[in-house]
C-alpha cells in the first residue's frame, strides 16, 4: 500500500528498502521480531485501517458501516486473488487456516473406506482433522514416505499411492509449522490433475513468503491465514476453492443464509462463488485489514520477499550451526524462513523465557505438533525463530549471538 510516506523503492529497483520499511512497522521499534511465523508485525496502513473502520462502526452502526465500506471489503476477495493466481469469486474469507481447511474437508462426502494421502510433514491439526474423520466415518489415513535426502515427501512415492489407492482427497502442507522443510506441492499437484484426484493444500506458512499460484500447483482447494507472513490480523484467513470443485456442487456440511438461498420451505441452493463456504457474520475491521495488508505485500513485491526472507534465515543458521550446544534441525535444499534448533542442556519454556527477556520473540515446537518429524529427528522440542524481510542482518547476528550466550551456560535453564 503506497501512501505519501511510501516504503518502496522507485519501480525497477530490485532491493527493498529495509529502513522505510521498518519505519513503516511500529514494532521493530519495540521487539526484535523472530516470531514471523507465528504472527507478522502489522504495518502501519494495516493497523491504521483497521481503527478507522472501527472508529466508523462506533459512529455510525456495525452494519452501516461495513455498507459504506462495501469496495474495500470487495477488495479483499481481489486482493487474495491477485497473490494467488485465481478469481475473487473462488476466495472465501475464514477465521483462521484451520477454520478454512475444516470447511474445506467438509465439503467432500467421505464414505467408510476411502483414503486420505498425506504426508508425514502434514500441520498437527490437518492430522488431527483426518484422524477424527477416520472415527466418525471409518476412512483410511495413508502417509507417503519420505524421500531420503530429507527434501520431505517423496513424490514418485505419492503418485504410486495416488494410482494403487486412488485417495478421495489429497492433502499436503507446502511449509510445516515445525521446521523449515518446503514440501514438493507443485509436483504432487501435477500427479493429481493428471489422475484427477481432489487435492487440499495448507499453504498457511508459504503465503506472505514465497510466490503462490493455484493453477501452478493444481490444487482444488488452498488454505492460508493472513496474520502470518502476509502480515494481516489475527483472526483471519482463507480459503482458495476451485472453479472444478464449485461447478461440481460441493459446499461445506454447515451451510448457513449467506452460503445459500434458502428458496423454499424444503429446499435450499448454494450460492455460485466460494461464498457459500462462508457464514454471514465478518470481523469488517479484520478483512478490510487484511485486504489492505495483502495489497501491502504485493507492493512490496512478493518475488524480493521471497529472496529476501530465506536468506536471513540462512545467515541466521550458519551462525546457529557454530555454535557448541545448538543443533539445527531443518532439512531440505532450499528451506523456508522458519530456522529450528534444539539447545543442550536447556529446557523450552527457560530457554524461550531468557529469549523473550532479550526482547527476541521467538516460539517453541514440541513433539506433539510433529508426532513424525520429531520422532524421526529424535526430539522433544524446538526452538523456532522466524525472520521477514522487514528484520535486519544486525538483527540475525545479535539474536546467534543471544543464543551463543545461552548456549554456554545451559546450567542457568534446567
Ligand atoms: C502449516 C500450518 N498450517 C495451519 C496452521 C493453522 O493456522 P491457524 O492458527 O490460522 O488455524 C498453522 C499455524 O501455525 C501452520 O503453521
Amino acid at each position: 500500500m503506497r501512501d505519501n510516506n511510501s516504503a518502496f523503492l522507485p519501480i525497477g529497483e530490485p532491493l527493498l528498502d529495509v529502513p522505510a520499511l521498518r519505519a513503516d512497522t511500529p514494532g521493530c521499534e519495540t521487539v526484535i521480531h523472530f516470531n514471523n511465523a507465528g504472527c507478522g508485525l502489522l504495518a502501519r496502513p494495516v493497523h491504521r485501517a483497521m481503527v478507522e473502520h472501527l472508529d466508523l462502526e462506533a459512529r455510525v452502526g456495525g452494519y452501516e458501516a461495513s455498507d459504506a465500506r462495501a469496495v474495500q471489503v470487495g477488495d479483499f476477495y481481489a486482493a487474495i486473488a491477485d497473490l494467488i493466481g485465481s478469481g475473487p469469486g473462488n476466495i472465501a474469507f475464514a477465521a483462521s487456516a484451520t477454520d478454512a481447511y475444516t470447511r474445506a474437508l467438509s465439503s467432500i462426502p467421505f464414505e467408510p473406506g476411502d483414503v486420505i494421502l498425506t504426508t508425514r510433514n502434514d500441520f498437527i491439526s490437518n492430522q488431527i482433522a483426518f484422524l477424527s474423520l477416520r472415527k466418525r466415518f471409518g476412512i483410511e489415513i495413508v502417509h507417503a514416505a519420505d524421500h531420503p535426502d530429507g527434501s520431505g515427501v517423496d513424490v514418485d512415492a505419492m503418485a504410486a499411492l495416488m494410482r494403487a489407492r486412488r485417495p478421495r482427497l489429497v492433502a499436503a502442507t507446502h511449509v510445516p509449522t515445525n521446521s523449515g522443510l518446503v514440501q514438493p506441492v507443485a509436483e504432487i499437484g501435477h500427479h493429481c490433475r493428471e489422475l484427477d484426484l481432489m487435492y487440499l493444500v495448507d499453504a498457511c506458512q508459504s503465503v506472505g513468503q514465497y510466490p503462490i499460484n493455484v493453477d501452478e500447483i493444481g490444487c482444488d482447494f488452498l488454505t492460508a491465514t493472513c496474520r502470518k507472513f502476509l502480515r494481516g490480523p489475527r483472526g483471519t484467513g482463507f480459503l482458495y476453492v476451485s472453479d472444478r470443485v464449485l461447478r461440481a456442487g460441493y459446499e461445506p456440511l454447515f451451510i448457513d443464509m449467506y452460503g445459500a438461498r434458502w428458496t423454499g420451505p424444503d429446499t435450499y441452493r448454494p450460492v455460485d462463488t466460494a461464498a457459500r463456504f462462508e457464514d454471514w457474520e465478518f470481523p469488517y475491521a479484520a478483512v478490510i485489514g487484511s485486504a489492505v495488508a495483502t495489497r501491502y505485500a504485493l507492493a512490496v513485491g512478493i518475488e524480493p520477499i521471497s529472496r529476501r526472507t530465506p536468506e536471513l534465515a540462512t545467515r541466521l543458521r550458519e551462525q546457529l550451526a557454530q555454535i557448541p550446544g545448538v543443533r539445527v534441525l531443518d532439512r531440505g535444499p532450499r528451506p523456508a524462513a522458519l530456522v529450528t534448533f534444539d539447545v543442550a542442556g536447556w529446557s523450552p519454556q527457560p530457554f524461550k523465557q531468557a529469549m523473550d527477556h532479550r526482547r527476541i520473540n521467538s516460539a517453541l515446537s514440541y513433539r506433539e505438533f510433529a508426532q513424525f518429524d520429531f520422532a524421526d529427528k529424535d526430539i522433544t522440542w524446538a526452538m523456532r525463530l522466524s525472520p521477514h524481510y522487514y528484520n535486519t542482518e544486525d538483527e540475525v547476528d545479535a539474536v546467534a549471538g543471544a543464543v551463543a550466550e545461552l548456549a554456554a551456560s545451559p546450567s542457568a535453564g534446567r
